[in-house]
């Protein structure tokens, strides 16, 4: 059935980008945003990058107001980075599935199901979990995070995959793992990748390690959103395929524009499951929107905030 036309807003103005920069300047707000997010979204960010870099950026920033294009867990550690600094996106809806599926109330439980492990999170998790844990890391540092824990009992939480990834990397084969996943990541398909190297023989695959073991036994490259677009650009002169959120073709192709690049298919071919749902809640209608009126704003209770911050900012000094 076709959809009815959607209402024109008449409140939108007729050119967003320039509306948007302009209330940026006018409310001294600094714009944070994921690769993952939209070609114009990134395109109107002051700092564009992996969840590393975003945290690094969010702890060093100056301003009125942060105004966080990415998903929830990332505003939050933004406003534990920054409290007084309103943080605003453009959707609250924006979640994650490794987030949304580590719930405070059971992790707790599971932590005290074993005594004396230290707690490493996956920066991908609640305020609430983050409280409860010892350090963070992202994927970008997932290795040297878990080589600081040398002899301890340690869990890893809230993704499997970067778990076994960071497992086999460190020869740490008794992780306790919660057994969360990415949504994302995890729906690509070992079978088509095989199909799309056979077509594609040049071509060198790059894969995030939140994928199946399956996907990323048929890698040549394993590394962080950021390593991926770094790699992809040096080896401007051979076709890559990609094992991860289709945003990071945008910085690619800045950098290279005559890159060939091929988006590893997912189980359902006829989806674009490769697109992180949450990550592209946020249009620029939403984004134009929160500046204009200062909300959605993402809080953490200050008790929390101060409990979820210790760990953070270990990670940053150790990154
Ligand atoms: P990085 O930004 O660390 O590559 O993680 C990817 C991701 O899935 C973010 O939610
Ligand atoms: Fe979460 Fe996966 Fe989306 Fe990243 S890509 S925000 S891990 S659901």
């Amino acid at each position: 059935m076709d959809r009815p036309p959607l209402d024109p807003d008449p409140d939108l103005p007729e050119d967003l980008e320039e509306a948007i920069l302009e209330l940026k300047r006018e409310k001294g707000a600094v714009l944070l945003a994921h690769y993952y997010q939209e070609s114009e979204v990134q395109d109107l960010a002051d700092v564009v990058g992996d969840s590393l870099a975003l945290a690094r950026a969010a702890q060093e920033i100056e301003c009125e107001r942060i105004v966080f294009c990415g998903v929830h867990f990332m505003a939050e550690t933004a406003a534990i980075l920054n409290p007084g600094i309103p943080v605003i996106v453009p959707d609250l809806e924006a979640g994650c599935s490794l987030a949304d599926g580590c719930p405070a109330d059971e992790f707790k439980e599971f932590v005290a199901a074993h005594p004396g492990a230290k707690v490493l999170t996956y920066i991908n998790a609640s305020a609430a979990v983050k409280a409860m844990s010892d350090l963070i890391c992202t994927s970008s540092n997932a290795r040297k995070m878990v080589e600081t824990f040398a002899g301890e009992k340690l869990i890893f939480a809230p993704d499997r995959h970067l778990a076994r990834w960071v497992a086999r990397e460190t020869g740490r084969d008794d992780l306790i793992v919660w057994p969360g996943a990415c949504v994302v990541h995890e729906l690509f398909s070992a079978k088509g990748l095989a199909k799309l190297k056979i077509q594609h023989p040049d071509a060198e695959v790059l894969a995030h390690p939140e994928c199946d073991q399956a996907v990323l036994d048929q890698a040549d490259f394993i590394a962080s959103t950021t390593g991926i677009i770094r790699r992809a650009v040096e080896t401007r002169d051979r076709p890559s395929i990609i094992a991860t959120e289709d945003g990071v073709f945008h910085a690619i192709l800045q950098q290279a524009p005559d890159k060939v690049l091929y988006q590893a298919p997912g189980m359902d071919e006829s989806c674009a499951c490769n697109r992180c749902p949450f990550m592209r809640l946020n249009t620029l209608e939403k984004l134009y929107r929160c500046l204009r009126d200062d909300e959605p704003r993402v809080t953490v209770p200050e008790e929390l905030a101060r409990q979820a911050l210790r760990p953070i900012e270990r990670m940053l000094e150790l990154s």
